[in-house]
């Protein structure tokens, strides 16, 4: 097949972390196994336009370097070309038509963007999932199975999370013996049966802090080597995610926010004790915590909270307690989101092409 031009578009959605990456080897390959909720409405949009260069045009003339603009929110965007470079050289092995395009990269979120919500994992896997579609219109074909696959191995050398936010609602990450078809190269959608508890499980994420992160994800994966709890911590992983299998099945949401409590603090316990240490938790952050704390105690309301590399707070709540939590968030909570800013959100199906 020879295709000279085209355009598809997809949008795929962040993701929330309940057993955390953190630490990574060479070539995005996690240093312990993951687990998240797939979410619904924080999502990028991608469009990707491709045409055929002219062949007159010697190769050398691109000096290693792939053909595209990129624009975002409609606006050139040079300074996140860089990143897209270096993504497109990663995968240009998986992807042996890079070269022949030039391309045209149209993205979108549908969250502000500087909430400090990460759209490196949306951003990623919808970028991802353009590309596969170029890549299955010029081999056809290519089953449903393995395009997903691929796409979630491509995503994942773009972001490592991203990897997570291409297929199905609750996605592994991370070779872990027990879990069929799990692997390091790709997310996996997890294989089980879910208790119905956990069913449009909900997330409200407050934006407590939209600044740019002082330490990017990237060097605090890179402070897991030579950390002095780093092969505690790996294993701790494993453990983790051995209890949240069991639990995806009893639906024992006591047992489920121990861990996802625990995962939040002990990815937070890794940045205060690494070297360099830091902080990425605000007063507010804190402030959130304890109140969700007390909110539980006195209520026996299954809430709990989770964190990702930054300050913001995810709260997670089972569907039928929507109510009463969301009045506890307006109430109580949103006076410490900046701006009294928060999202509602809920698990969701992976990405979708328009
Ligand atoms: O995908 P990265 O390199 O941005 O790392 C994400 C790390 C955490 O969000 C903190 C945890 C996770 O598993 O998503």
């Amino acid at each position: 097949h020879n295709i000279e031009s085209g355009e598809f578009q997809w949008s795929a959605p962040s993701n929330i972390a309940l057993v955390k990456y953190w630490g990574k080897k060479d070539n995005q390959i996690p240093a312990n196994p993951s687990v998240s909720f797939t979410l619904n409405n924080c999502k990028t949009i991608t469009t990707l336009a491709f045409a055929k260069k002219d062949s007159s045009t010697p190769l050398t003339i691109t000096n290693g370097k792939f053909s595209f603009d990129l624009f975002f929110e409609g606006k050139p965007k040079e300074d996140f070309k860089p990143k897209i470079q270096k993504f497109l050289e990663r995968i240009e092995i998986y992807l042996p038509f890079l070269k022949e395009y030039h391309f045209t990269i149209d993205t979108q979120n549908t969250f502000p963007h500087s909430s400090g919500i990460a759209s490196s994992a949306s951003g990623m896997a919808a970028l991802a999932m353009n590309l596969m579609s170029i890549e299955k219109a010029l081999n056809p074909e290519m089953t449903d199975a393995y395009f997903y696959q691929k796409a979630s191995l491509l995503a994942r050398l773009g972001s490592g999370s991203a990897c997570r936010s291409v297929k199905g609602q609750v996605v592994v990450w991370g070779n872990q013996a027990n879990i069929e078809g799990s692997s390091d190269l790709y997310g996996v959608e997890f294989p089980n049966a879910i208790h119905d508890n956990f069913k449009n499980f909900q997330d409200t994420i407050l934006l407590v802090d939209k600044g740019e992160k002082q330490v990017s994800s990237t060097v605090g994966h890179d402070l897991m080597h030579n950390h002095p709890y780093a092969e505690r911590r790996f294993a701790q992983a494993h453990e983790n995610l051995d209890k949240l299998i069991a639990i995806f099945e009893s639906g024992n949401l006591e047992e489920f926010i121990k861990v996802v409590e625990s995962e939040a603090l002990t990815l937070h316990a890794m940045m205060m004790t690494s070297m360099p240490y830091f902080i990425l938790m605000k007063p507010n952050t804190l402030q959130i915590i304890n109140a969700i704390w007390k909110f539980r105690n006195d209520t026996n309301i299954p809430v709990c909270f989770t964190l990702d590399a930054g300050a913001n707070v995810h709260v997670l709540y089972p569907e039928n307690v929507s109510k009463k939590v969301l009045q506890f968030i307006k109430d109580e909570l949103v006076g410490f989101c900046q701006n009294g800013q928060y999202i509602c959100d809920h698990i969701g199906n992976g990405a979708l092409s328009n």
